[in-house]
């Protein structure tokens, strides 16, 4: 086996942390390649907490190298302090490597991230309070004007990485460009920042000089990620490309506007690491067996009542990032199949399968309706999917509790059953099924065994 992605099959949060961890012990190299630090996992290893925004988890088993790609944006003060609490827990993080074409979060990115959506906020509870919400035509979820972002900067940082001043780790190196970017950024962003937002502006020598402090801790860390992969492939090693987010918060394929700015699918994986796609052999789908989202936008299957609030008990659905708590819902067939497909997932993990113990009916939804028609096929359009309402096929539930489950035939018929439905509908196997938060609580080759 050469080269695995993993990715997010939902809106993210997913529980991919465990599995990747998982993978990430048979691997050599564990490669991150978009996003930044709006992602978060906590991973229990070794008996020990470790909670981590930008370096892969796989720097907690020993040899793993670790490298965050071309694609990915990084808060330099993030990754320090990361690898800092490394450092001080004694573990190696000379493993740890960073393309140099990767871009940085600056601070202006940040504060442009946080300025734009306190004001989308405020702007649309200033119009619910006069009666008017007719700015908001898209008005789907909470405060639906604003996105709902992680206000970490990532919007910003890619938004100038596609206008060319966007400053790279490479930049670091070289003060005549790294002046030039942050001159050109501030030079717009000052404008936004003082007369849209009223905040406080930048000085770009102050920037510079903060830049260039980060320099000497890049300096050694610098590797090309692709060449890297591409050689622990040919010496026979196994490659880890892990991804954060999910595929429907995909800047192209996801719910747009409510989507995060990176390509968190498998064909980005290959943009945001440096290689090319026929270097993929197996791409693993990460689906919760209901569904969560943070942020706004449309979320078809969203339960609001109690049973809403159930999930997010059962599932501890509070963000590992910002502790928002998460929108929660029934499984969407309709949405997971569009994400086996333009991910090209190979196999599917189902987690969190114990958080519907006790349900006496679940649901997973099979078609949408939406302007008087039904269809089990994603919608062509957003307009379409903001209005869709779920069609739903009921399962019986089971309420034994399953954590102990390590076999498929630990897990009672109904849940079976339940698995079996997810094969059949989005036409792919069922590799594995989370059962509890343990690291161990996880019943394997559930294909070859669901009723
Ligand atoms: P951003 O990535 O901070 O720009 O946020 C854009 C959207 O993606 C918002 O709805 C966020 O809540 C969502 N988002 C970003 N990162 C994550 C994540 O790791 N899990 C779930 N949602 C996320």
């Amino acid at each position: 086996m050469g080269v695995t992605v993993l990715i997010g099959a939902q809106w993210g949060d997913e529980g991919k942390g465990k599995l990747v961890d998982r993978l990430a012990s048979q691997a050599s190299l564990v490669v991150r390649y978009q996003g930044g630090n709006n992602a978060g996992h906590t991973i229990v290893h070794a008996g020990e907490r470790h909670s981590f925004h930008l370096v892969p988890s796989g720097v907690l088993h020993d040899g793993v190298e670790c490298a965050l790609g071309p694609g990915v944006v990084i808060d330099p003060m993030v990754l320090r302090s990361e690898i800092e609490v490394l450092r001080e827990k004694n573990i190696d993080t000379s493993r740890i490597t960073v393309s140099p074409q990767a871009h940085l979060i600056m601070p202006y990115h940040v504060a442009l991230d946080e300025a734009r959506e306190t004001w989308a906020v405020a702007r649309e509870r200033v119009a619910k309070a006069s009666g008017d919400d007719s700015y908001s035509p898209q008005g789907v979820g909470k405060d639906a004007s604003a996105i709902g972002t992680t206000r970490r900067g990532i919007g910003p940082a890619y938004t100038h990485k596609a206008s060319r001043f966007g400053v790279r780790v490479e930049d670091l190196f070289d003060e005549v460009t790294l002046r030039d970017r942050i001159e050109t950024a501030v030079g717009e962003v000052n404008l936004l920042l003082q007369h849209r937002f009223d905040h406080p502006v930048f000085s770009v020598d102050a920037l510079v000089d903060q830049a260039l402090s980060h320099a000497s801790f890049f300096r050694g860390m610098l590797a090309d990620t692709g060449d890297r992969i591409r050689q622990v492939v040919s010496q026979g090693g196994q490659v880890l490309l892990e991804g954060t987010q999910g595929a429907m918060l995909d800047l192209d394929h996801g719910t747009y506007p409510y989507v995060t700015s990176s390509s968190p699918v498998a064909g980005g994986a290959c943009v945001g690491s440096g290689i090319g796609p026929k270097m993929v052999d197996r791409v693993i789908g990460v689906a919760k067996a209901y569904v969560t989202r943070v942020g706004g936008g449309p979320f078809p299957t969203e339960l609001e009542g109690r049973e809403g609030e159930v999930l997010v008990e059962a599932g501890n659905e509070f963000g590992t990032t910002t502790g928002r708590k998460r929108r929660c819902g029934w499984l969407d067939l309709v949405a997971l199949k569009r994400a086996a497909d333009i991910n090209g997932i190979t196999e599917l993990a189902i987690t969190k399968l114990d958080v519907l113990s006790g349900f006496d009916t679940v649901k997973a939804a099979v078609a949408y309706q939406y302007d008087g028609t039904e269809s089990s096929r994603y919608p062509l359009l957003q307009s379409e999917f903001r209005v869709a309402t779920p069609v739903y096929r009921e399962f019986a539930g089971w309420s034994q509790p399953i954590a102990s489950a390590r076999s498929i035939d630990d897990l009672p018929e109904n849940a079976r059953v339940f698995l079996r439905a997810i094969e059949e509908f989005i036409g792919l196997p069922v590799t594995s099924a989370g059962v509890g938060s343990d690291r161990s609580a996880v019943v394997e080759n559930v294909a070859s065994g669901a009723a």
